[in-house]
């Protein structure tokens, strides 16, 4: 291992994701709920994401938010080589990359400006005392009063059971030879094996260790690799990070889910009585994190609050955005995952709401008059269903810088790195898009617009590469695929292109 990853994971590449929860009007939105004045977005404003990866997320932010000035840092250079190259491609320029560590940071003082959001995603839990201290001193010298900082981290008491896995998984990692990568796959079947002997922790913790090997087996082994295999991991009680934040001056507002505001309330009758003579903060989220045996907090600190929103205010805010339907698929269940379980959501009501969307982009005031629903039920109504991505703010914008990003994306398609998402403008979101759809969206932007052509260029490249079709549990070859990419066009035209087009992909 080399010295600069202060034992952190560089021989296997974090996976590509875009995460909503980082996303400036998300924290926004949180905050209006939480009573607090958002931080204007469409004037010029700074962000920062310590610890970027390889940079989905902040180089699609980017082209998001043309007002905003993004500064994206790692300490691993190849992140921020092929993010920085993807920008130049796609000609964003208010975004900026520093390969450096933490530490390297607080030695250059006059590197960043400062900040109205520094966002830490999947880092805090994963790094070492000195580097979380670091990160507590950029926050503390770069955040500007009444910014906000978002930080997420493995937590308790929802790791506790399986906390001993990690140790012994990063133990076992020494005694296998090859990659990160190779060695994950060896230690799982190798735990398993050790859990068939029945002793010990093995045996009494068995369903919670079972469960954890399942989402293993099922999970990305680059994922796991960085999850499991850095020297140093951690997983927090809420107040002990609140304790460390302080010393940035920070104050804990809230979780950045929209839904998670309404996490007590939800909870049983007796457990909201007990919470009720509780008022110091780090009790409160404490004994929530109990009830709901948390294992992962998305939480959202700030620095001076700018106004507190009173109840007409946050109203106004919150009845006034639109909204649009993203989803036309999966829509029947209403069945909420949150965290305090699975929620089931009332079908008159929301299928009401999701009928309403399916012919027209509306505002919360215009659900709210059609559904009957008073302004607390249709708030929390819409917030269910934003956080599960159902549906999507809605604002028009310009889709310049987007497009320029989306080609970039589309490209990839026929490359050996491909990118699983494009970009939205007009909800400000990054969606996810198969290989068939990203390669007619390539085709498009080639200047292959008449059928024929459009089906000849994805036909041919799909063939040049090897890249297979499957449809119906059979894979398409020569003849049929072309027939297939046919019929598939004509959804492309009818259906597809129409909602790309009200979502500003196109
Ligand atoms: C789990 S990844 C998360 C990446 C990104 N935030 C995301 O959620 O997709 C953690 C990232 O932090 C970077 N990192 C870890 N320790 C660092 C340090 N001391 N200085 C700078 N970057 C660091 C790693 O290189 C890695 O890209």
């Amino acid at each position: 291992m080399n010295e600069w990853m202060e034992g952190y994971i560089s021989d296997v590449e974090y996976t590509a994701n875009y995460y909503k929860e980082l996303d400036p009007n998300l924290l926004n939105l949180t905050a209006v709920l939480n009573d607090i004045e958002p931080i204007p977005v469409d004037e010029p404003f700074n962000y920062c994401e310590l610890g970027c990866g390889k940079g989905i997320t902040i180089l699609a932010l980017a082209a998001n938010y043309p007002s905003g000035k993004f500064y994206a840092i790692d300490f691993n250079p190849s992140y921020i080589a092929s993010a920085r190259r993807i920008a130049e491609k796609a000609n964003l320029t208010n975004i900026y990359f520093f390969e450096e560590s933490f530490q390297e940071l607080i030695d250059k003082p006059d590197l960043l400006p400062q900040m109205n959001f520094i966002i830490f995603h999947g880092i805090y839990a994963w790094i070492s005392d000195e580097n979380r201290l670091n990160l507590i001193k950029l926050c503390y010298r770069h955040l500007l009063s009444g910014g906000f900082v978002y930080n997420s981290y493995n937590a308790k008491p929802g790791w506790n059971d399986v906390e001993p896995l990690q140790k012994l998984i990063i133990g076992l990692s020494t005694e296998y030879p090859g990659t990160s990568l190779n060695k994950m796959d060896t230690i799982i079947h190798k735990i398993e094996k050790l859990q068939e002997i029945k002793s010990g922790y093995f045996e009494h913790k068995k369903d919670s260790i079972k469960n954890k090997i399942n989402k293993m087996k099922a999970a990305d082994n680059n994922y796991l690799v960085h999850e499991y295999l850095n020297k140093d991991w951690r997983a927090f009680y809420f107040p002990e990070v609140s304790k460390e934040m302080e010393n940035a001056k920070l104050n804990y507002l809230c979780q950045a889910s929209p839904s998670e505001i309404y996490t007590a309330t939800l909870l049983p009758q007796e457990v909201t009585k007990q919470l009720s003579d509780i008022y110091e903060q780090n009790n409160r989220e404490l004994l929530i994190d109990l009830f709901v045996n948390r294992v992962f907090r998305r939480d959202m600190y700030t620095r001076g609050i700018s106004k507190n929103l009173n109840s007409v205010e946050r109203h106004e805010r919150l009845l006034e955005k639109e909204w649009i339907l993203i989803n036309h698929d999966k829509i029947e269940a209403f069945n909420f995952s949150l965290s305090v379980g699975n929620i089931q959501g009332d079908k008159k009501i929301y299928d009401k709401i999701i009928l309403a969307l399916k012919n027209d982009i509306l505002s919360t005031k215009e659900l709210q008059r059609l559904s009957s629903l008073d302004d607390n039920r249709i708030i929390q109504a819409l917030m269910f269903l934003y956080d599960a991505n159902y549906i999507a703010m809605y604002q028009k914008h310009d889709k310049e810088k987007v497009t320029n990003l989306n080609r970039v994306f589309a490209s990839s398609v026929f490359e050996k790195n491909r990118f699983k998402y494009v970009i939205a403008a007009h909800i400000k979101q990054a969606v996810p898009m198969n290989d068939i759809n990203m390669a007619w969206l390539d085709g498009l932007y080639k200047g292959f617009t008449s059928r024929k052509e459009l089906v000849e260029y994805v036909y041919q490249s799909f063939t040049k590469l090897n890249m297979s079709i499957s449809h119906e549990n059979k894979v398409l070859k020569n003849s049929e695929m072309k027939k297939h990419l046919y019929n598939l066009e004509i959804k492309l035209r009818k259906k597809l292109l129409p909602f790309w087009q009200k979502l500003g992909i196109l």
